[in-house]
């Protein structure tokens, strides 16, 4: 290749790698710190950074290094009705009281055979929010202060979360209520509820 088309083209390159973040700068101010800290190491933006870590370490694209295997009796039973939520989602005394009155489950009455009633009930606990060391869960029992909610949609930390979202969007056909975190969290499935999977449908 001739010389000076080359030296042509490492400039434009180099001119293309400053001038391109300073006009996402201008464009979104949320996105400055990001760019800003990729180059700085600040840690002003760590939850995220830190998010994006540990999915490359464990290769698993999940939220939590420590990653909740999922239960087989768990998702068949308690995935009938609604989706299977994920067990760090509410502390171990909430999903004891939960098992313990299940002939009144918001209004259905659930029969279990002893074995799956026991299998379902030992993966809630050892996977409970105080039980499973995620940063959600820690998160959800910081929030609570002793409080033991019967529904996720209860925990001061989620409620928080979502109060930037309207009733009516909730309300909405494709929704229905804030206990269908699937309508919105598109990986929900997975336990991955962070922002970049988020999607509110019309
Ligand atoms: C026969 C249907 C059915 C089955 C099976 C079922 N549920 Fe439910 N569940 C419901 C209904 C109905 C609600 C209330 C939904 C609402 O108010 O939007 C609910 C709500 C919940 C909530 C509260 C969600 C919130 O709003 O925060 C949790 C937690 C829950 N169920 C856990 C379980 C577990 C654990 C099992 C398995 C043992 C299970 N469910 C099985 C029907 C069912
Ligand atoms: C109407 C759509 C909608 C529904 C339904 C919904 N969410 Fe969300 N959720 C959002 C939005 C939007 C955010 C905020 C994303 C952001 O940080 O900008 C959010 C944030 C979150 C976060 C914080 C994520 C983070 O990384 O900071 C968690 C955890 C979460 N939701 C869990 C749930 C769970 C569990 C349910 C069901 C019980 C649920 N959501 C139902 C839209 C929804």
């Amino acid at each position: 290749m001739d010389h000076k088309l080359m030296i042509v083209m490492i400039s434009m390159f180099v001119a293309a790698f400053f001038f391109m973040p300073s006009l996402t700068v201008y464009a979104d101010d949320d996105h400055k710190k990001k760019w800003y800290n990729k180059i700085l190491g600040d840690d002003d933006d760590s939850d995220h950074h830190e998010k994006k870590r540990e999915r490359k370490q464990d290769g698993s694209h999940s939220g939590n290094s420590k990653r909740t295997q999922k239960n087989t009796v768990y998702q068949d039973t308690c995935g009938e009705c609604h989706f299977a939520y994920q067990p760090d989602l509410m502390p171990t005394a909430s999903w004891t009281a939960l098992m313990k009155s299940l002939d009144d489950h918001f209004g259905e009455s659930i029969e279990l055979d002893d074995d799956s009633m026991k299998t379902i009930a030992d993966y809630l606990n050892t996977n409970s929010a105080d039980n499973s060391r995620t940063k959600r869960g820690t998160k959800i029992i910081k929030s609570l202060k002793n409080k033991m909610p019967m529904r996720i949609t209860e925990i001061p930390y989620l409620v928080h979360e979502h109060h930037e979202i309207s009733p009516n969007v909730f309300d909405r056909e494709s929704i229905g209520s804030f206990s269908n975190c699937v309508a919105c969290h598109t990986t929900a499935e997975d336990g991955i509820y962070d922002d970049d999977n988020v999607r509110i449908p019309k």
